[in-house]
């Protein structure tokens, strides 16, 4: 492999993508979320009143799934069967199901090779909760981040609010833990920190600190 990889993984709400799009940017390297690609079959799912227990069903949809990305003017959207989908997968709805979706076994195996493809030739950016362990364990950079789940939840509450979607801090704080429960406890490829994976905590670190934090160490 020539292409660079960076691998940025962690709990939910930690600002990876955040850092991740930043890192992308400097770099001129591609930021790839993988996270969306979770949420854009969980949609998917709903959509289609598929179940997780029908394995038949599942392997059905992943094959009539085809997720793409596209970067406009510093923007990544993402595209479900050719439909924009960028802001509905980020809805509670989604939130609310996509670590059980992402617990199927044939679910992480479709979205892993697909990722693995697009870290091919490229120099990537890819954020999620697997990358340095199960979709590149070769990456050139692993970063595993943590925050306190406090400081988590009042971003991910924010951040909401100002998209106008109606929902209270409480709601978000049990959504995230919840998450992080099932992504750490899942069988297939869970949420761990990669032996070689450098540790940020970014509760008390700005945008910009964490990105040095983040180049200091290419
Ligand atoms: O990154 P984001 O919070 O958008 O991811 C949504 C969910 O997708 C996570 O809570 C997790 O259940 C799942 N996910 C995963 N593996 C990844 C990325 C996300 O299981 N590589």
């Amino acid at each position: 492999r020539k292409n660079k990889i960076i691998a940025i993984d962690g709990y939910s709400s930690c600002g990876k993508s955040t850092l991740a799009k930043a890192l992308a940017e400097r770099l001129h390297y591609v930021y790839i979320d993988s996270g969306a690609m979770y949420r854009a079959v969980t949609l998917y799912f709903l959509r289609n009143n598929i179940s997780i227990m029908d394995v038949e069903a599942v392997n059905r949809a992943l094959e009539n799934i085809h997720i793409d990305f596209h970067n406009d003017a510093g923007k990544t959207y993402i595209f479900l069967n050719s439909e924009d989908v960028s802001e509905e997968i980020r809805q509670m709805y989604v939130s609310d199901y996509v670590s059980e979706v992402s617990a199927v076994k044939a679910v992480r195996s479709a979205m892993v090779s697909q990722q693995q493809k697009l870290g091919q030739c490229r120099n990537i950016v890819m954020d999620g909760r697997d990358i340095g362990t199960t979709v590149f364990p070769d990456a050139d950079l692993k970063v595993f981040m943590t925050a306190d789940p406090k400081v988590r939840a009042e971003r991910r509450y924010l951040e909401l609010k100002n998209k106008g979607e109606t929902t209270t801090l409480e709601e978000v704080f049990e959504n995230l833990a919840h998450r992080d429960y099932i992504d750490t406890t899942r069988e297939e490829s869970p949420l761990i920190r990669a032996e070689d994976a450098i540790v940020l905590d970014n509760s008390d670190l700005n945008e910009a600190q964490q990105l040095q934090f983040v180049l200091d160490r290419l």
